[in-house]
């Protein structure tokens, strides 16, 4: 049996915003309590595209400031830089020969990331999937909370699992990874179309809510989200068809920790500015002490460095020992 550890993984990503936060990193807050977790801020995930160094070191650090101002402990937690703990990419080239290039061309993000010029997109995008199932097996986590997208990714780590086990004949060596998707959860959409996720690539801003955004923006923002013309529905069956009234619904219920059918009991009836102007509280309520914190924060470069530093000592110490027990197993020394 494996120790129930969580292991989850962020790209560097300046300016997170609503969708990060209840997608997310508020679920990361939630675990903290209840299990032994490991957050990884993956830089090496993100320069399988093209990256400018100066903004990925900003990303990244903005990145820790978002989980500590969001109520991440980094005493609780191991919070690092993928980067910082050279085992994951160890790792990583050994599940290179143990994945076969057909589960790789089955990747859907892949395929979507790599858009219509497949043959010019980096190989480290091809082979995206393997650094991922390294990240988690490296410390054999056994829970990984992620999002609905990521799920081929998470049954790609089991099979490479199994693979592995079954190729080398070491049992159950590596856990087989569950995902950790919660029930209610927050895929936070567009305010401006309620079929898209909110994006940080989107182009228009008033499209999201930027955790650093201030007071004003907000009620900006939201009064211009887009609805309809129908009242608030009483019954979740009312929101069938109208993803930007869902969304703002769903928005204000994970805010306020409170089930969607809660939501419409409370405002069923009711036009939207009455409601609006109630989520708009919500939003400035929650977000902006955490817009300010993470101001706060950024001030500090070396704080934020250091956190990652003592983060990146103990992803190192547990990753470094079972890379030592993997090579043996796979019959590899290492003298160094
Ligand atoms: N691919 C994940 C994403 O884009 C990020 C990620 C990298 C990750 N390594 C991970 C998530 C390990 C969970 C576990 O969201």
């Amino acid at each position: 049996m494996h120790k129930k550890r969580v292991f989850s993984g962020v790209q560097p990503t300046g300016n997170l915003h609503l969708g990060n936060y209840l997608g997310a990193i508020k679920n990361f807050v939630d675990l903290q309590s209840k299990f032994e977790c490991i957050y990884c801020i993956v830089d090496l995930h993100a320069i399988t595209n093209r990256q400018n160094p100066k903004e990925l070191r900003s990303n990244i650090l903005e990145t820790v400031a978002s989980f500590i101002a969001s109520g991440l402990d980094p005493k609780k937690n191991i919070i690092f830089n993928q980067a910082s703990v050279a085992a994951h990419s160890e790792l990583a080239w050994v599940f290179n020969c143990v994945a076969r290039i057909g589960w790789m061309n089955r990747m859907t993000q892949f395929k979507e990331k790599a858009g219509l010029n497949k043959e010019n997109a980096s190989v480290g995008l091809l082979v995206y999937p393997n650094l991922m199932a390294a990240d988690i097996l490296i410390y054999k986590a056994t829970h990984v909370p992620v999002g609905e997208d990521q799920k081929q990714h998470l049954e790609l780590t089991r099979d490479i699992a199994k693979k592995f086990n079954n190729d080398f004949n070491c049992g159950e060596y590596f856990p087989i990874v569950e995902p950790l998707i919660p029930k209610e959860i927050s895929r936070v959409m567009s305010l401006r179309d309620g079929k898209k996720k909110m994006s940080k690539s989107e182009d228009s801003d008033q499209s999201r809510i930027n955790l650093k955004d201030t007071k004003d923006l907000i009620n900006q923002k939201i009064k211009k989200a887009k609805t309809d013309n129908e009242p608030i529905p009483s019954e979740i069956d009312g929101l069938k068809n109208r993803s930007e009234a869902a969304n703002l619904i769903s928005i204000y219920g994970s805010l306020n920790e409170i089930k969607m059918s809660e939501v419409l009991k409370e405002f069923g009836g009711k036009n939207f500015s009455t409601f609006k102007s109630k989520l708009i509280e919500s939003i400035v309520d929650k977000i902006c002490p955490i817009g300010d914190e993470i101001n706060k924060l950024l001030k500090d470069k070396s704080h934020l460095d250091n956190i990652l530093a003592l983060g990146a000592k103990r992803a190192d110490n547990i990753a470094k020992e079972n890379l030592k027990e993997i090579y043996k197993i796979i019959g590899l020394t290492k003298f160094t």
